[in-house]
């Protein structure tokens, strides 16, 4: 057996009795050839290895360079030096792998974000993304625990279908048919699909909740957790083009129950989050502070990461309507000096992401639940409201992102949601499959989206969604 070694980060919480340890990782410095900091991504902390002068020969101190592994065996001691309660004192040392110190790519030195992008299959080994990966998995982690201590089943709805669960348009393509003009066609000359793999169109799932529906209309509560593509050509600092979402999905659910499931979830998974990982956020707390310290005054966020998640956690959202949320950006000052680059034109309007920040982090400086949105900007399956004007449609909005959920109760009425598709132009015939629900035993229920990389955005402070997840797909970029 290989492998028998103690992870940094337990080691550091241990006192030093000189026992003997194996510890295994990469040099992240190396100095007077007797001090090698150490980092196994357990934990940003490097542990300092000491290496007694004269007992190792020159040929190997020569091998420890920048990034190059290492198998130390050694004695836990109290470190002499500041800044750390112990050392290992080493014993045997076995390079695991050599590096070309000077061609590796990260230099002991603050490299852009921009920079480690690029270099994306290696920017793991930085402080900055050591935390938010573990961040991320902690958050993870916290999704699970929260559905499953809650009852509720995890569903794995299918990436490949053949529905536009949005109506929106912006799917990938799946397909086996050559691209190369000689797919087989139909007389009118469009793409005779029929040839296709699946014996028909299909595209990458925008969306599970189709599906999930079909999930919750008999096992009750159930929740996906996977990955999503969307073929939109934003390119923003929150689109992703693969993007992960949790779409819980539940049975005998109004729309308040929808906001009260949704709130408690998403300070449940940030207290985890805090309570699990709070060395990684208290490193990109700092990380954030240094990196506003260049920016204007008022620019940077009145509250720190930390004082900010507490904040988000001990206090209520603020819950309004899209009717009220609109008479208020109207009556904004911000709108009367016409600094919104989209005005507010009024009533029906979709809102943009400037008018969504406006409300959260200067009107209401809080989260904001918004509810009740006028139908023809929302999906085919939401609910009528009596008013036939609005649907029963809620977004969260969190401060620093916009949109970071949304959600509805569902159109439970046959009638109804068959109208509302010929109206939109979704094709019924297509969904036969979902319109069943309706016909077997129809139910009240509700379910919500929240993006997951937008929740990793908001915990870890990180401004760019591209360095909230390992390799970004984005329009022109797939790299790794
Ligand atoms: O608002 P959306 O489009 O809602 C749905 O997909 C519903 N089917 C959810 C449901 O009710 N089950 O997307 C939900 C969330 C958004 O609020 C946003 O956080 C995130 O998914 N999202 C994106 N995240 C990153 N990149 C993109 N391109 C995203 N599009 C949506
Ligand atoms: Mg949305």
């Amino acid at each position: 057996m290989f492998n028998k070694r103690t992870k940094i980060k337990e080691l550091l919480s241990q006192e030093p009795k000189n026992q003997l340890v194996t510890v295994m990782g990469w040099v992240r410095t190396f100095r007077n050839n007797q001090f090698v900091a150490l980092n196994d991504g357990s934990t940003n902390t490097n542990l300092q290895v000491v290496l007694e002068l004269g007992k190792f020969n020159d040929n190997l101190l020569k091998r420890i360079t920048t990034s190059a592994s290492l198998k130390i065996t050694g004695t836990v001691v109290p470190s002499l030096g500041k800044g750390q309660k112990i050392d290992l004192k080493a014993a045997v040392i076995e390079i695991l792998g050599d590096s070309d110190g000077e061609k590796y790519p990260l230099q002991p030195k603050k490299h852009s974000l921009e920079f480690l992008r690029e270099i994306a299959h290696l920017r793991f080994r930085t402080n900055t993304f050591g935390s938010v990966f573990r961040v991320r998995h902690s958050l993870a982690f916290a999704v699970h625990k929260f559905f499953n201590d809650k009852g509720f089943v995890y569903m794995h709805t299918p990436i490949i279908t053949a529905s536009d669960a949005e109506g929106a348009g912006e799917m990938f393509k799946v397909t086996t048919l050559p691209l190369d003009g000689t797919a087989p066609k139909n007389s009118d000359g469009t793409i005779n699909f029929k040839e296709d793999f699946f014996g028909r169109a299909t595209n990458l799932t925008v969306s599970g909740q189709l599906e999930g529906e079909l999930g919750a209309t008999a096992l009750g509560d159930i929740y996906t957790f996977g990955p999503t593509f969307r073929a939109e050509n934003s390119n923003t600092a929150r689109h992703l083009a693969e993007f992960w979402m949790i779409e819980p999905e539940m049975a005998f659910y109004d729309l308040e129950d929808n906001m009260n499931l949704a709130e408690e979830f998403i300070k449940y998974i940030i207290k985890y989050a805090m309570d699990n990982a709070g060395e990684d956020l208290e490193f990109l707390k700092q990380r954030l502070a240094d990196e506003e310290k260049s920016l204007p005054q008022d620019k940077r966020s009145e509250m720190g990461l930390i004082e900010k998640l507490e904040f988000v956690c001990n206090n209520n959202f603020e819950r309004i309507t899209y009717t009220e949320a609109i008479d208020i950006l109207k009556e904004s000052n911000h709108n009367k000096k016409k600094k919104f680059q989209f005005p507010i034109t009024g009533w029906g309007m979709d809102l943009q992401s400037e008018h969504e920040r406006y409300l959260v982090e200067k009107h209401f400086k809080k989260p904001v639940i918004l509810s009740d949105y006028p139908k023809e900007i929302k999906a085919f399956y939401m609910r009528q409201n009596e008013d036939g004007k609005t649907v029963a449609a809620m977004d969260i909005l969190a401060p620093g992102i916009g949109e970071i959920v949304g959600g509805s109760q569902r159109e439970e009425r046959l009638e109804n949601l068959v109208r509302r598709m010929k109206e939109m132009n979704v094709p019924a015939e297509e969904l036969w499959w979902y319109l069943d629900t309706r016909r077997f035993g129809t139910i009240p229920h509700a379910g919500f989206g929240l993006g997951f990389e937008r929740m990793v955005q908001f915990v870890t402070g990180m401004s760019n969604i591209r360095d909230v997840i390992s390799f970004p797909r984005t329009p022109g970029s797939a790299e790794f």
